[in-house]
């Protein structure tokens, strides 16, 4: 399993296991003890998914030592600023019921991201955060968070798949010494990615998946992935990407499946932070 050096000198791997949308206790639990058992050592969950609990109890039934986890969370928009945030990360420890987050990001850059960042770098101060980051940061709002800030943000987490690469995106975040993690690496299988001709083209060389030659695309860029799964084959799959490379030119060929927009929706829709703004956790 490969990992990184963040720019605090945190160590993060560079796979994990992201539990979006496992809203149910045990099926979330299941997948956590799951990908344990498959080597992974990163989960990544957010206040805004309702399962911090279930993530928590997996922990505690994993038998793996607390400190050999690194375990991801994030501050939603409703708990933005300082006061808020810093009843959020309590909130966050309790339902995970640990004594410190490895890495904790705020979701989107709405609301008092500022303030938040204050309560952020106290508790990184005290201990209780080791790491803090940022999600769905463009590069204008990292650059205004480094320029008006003593602690850096180490992360920013934000959707990066074969369809929506964000080459110069990540060229800039690099340059800032700040690791990309990728969210969705699989378009959650939108625009047909699991059937990509190209990708499945350049599997069957290595007797590997879509998937794997997914994730094995994203970490030759220097790129974390947190694939989801709830099933325990793809779980142990999605892990299985160390044991061969792509060349430069089957990296360059799927250079050319990049449309350049999310599968999804831009996060600077004023409809969508008008939506986000309603939501509570
Ligand atoms: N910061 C943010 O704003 C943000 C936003 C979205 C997501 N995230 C994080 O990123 C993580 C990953 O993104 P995501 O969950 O949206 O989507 P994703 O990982 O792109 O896709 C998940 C989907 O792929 C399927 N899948 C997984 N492995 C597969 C395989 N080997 N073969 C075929 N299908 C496979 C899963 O189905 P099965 O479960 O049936 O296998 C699931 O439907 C999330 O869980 C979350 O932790 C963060």
């Amino acid at each position: 399993m490969e990992k990184i050096r963040l720019s605090n000198d945190a160590v993060m791997p560079m796979l994990g296991l992201g539990v979006y949308q496992l809203t149910d206790p045990q099926e979330c639990e299941r997948a956590v003890i799951n990908a344990i058992d498959a080597g992974y050592r990163l989960i990544d969950t957010a206040s805004a998914y309702g399962n911090e609990k279930a993530v928590g109890q997996a922990i505690k039934n994993s038998g793996i030592n607390r400190n050999e986890l690194f375990i991801t969370t994030k501050v939603w928009v409703s708990d933005a600023g300082y006061g808020s945030t810093k009843n959020a990360i309590e909130r966050s420890l309790q339902r995970l019921d640990v004594d410190y987050i490895d890495l904790y990001l705020v979701h989107q850059a709405v609301g008092d991201y500022y303030g938040s960042w204050r309560a952020m770098s106290e508790s990184n101060k005290n201990g209780t955060i080791r790491t803090l980051g940022v999600s769905n940061f463009f590069p204008d709002r990292i650059a205004d968070l480094i320029a008006h800030h003593e602690i850096k943000p180490a992360v920013n987490q934000i959707e990066v798949h074969p369809f929506y690469q964000r080459a110069h995106e990540h060229q800039f975040l690099q340059r800032n010494d700040v690791q990309v993690q990728s969210w969705a690496s699989f378009a959650e299988g939108r625009n047909d990615l699991f059937l990509n001709d190209l990708l499945a083209g350049i599997g069957r060389r290595y007797n590997k998946s879509v998937a794997q030659v997914t994730l094995r695309w994203l970490i030759q860029r220097g790129i974390a992935v947190i694939p989801r799964s709830a099933r325990k084959e793809r779980i142990k799959e999605n892990a299985a990407i160390w044991d061969f490379s792509l060349t430069a030119e089957e990296m360059s060929a799927i250079a050319t499946l990049d449309r350049k927009v999310s599968a999804f929706f831009d996060h600077r829709d004023p409809g969508i932070i008008a939506k986000w703004v309603d939501r509570k956790f």
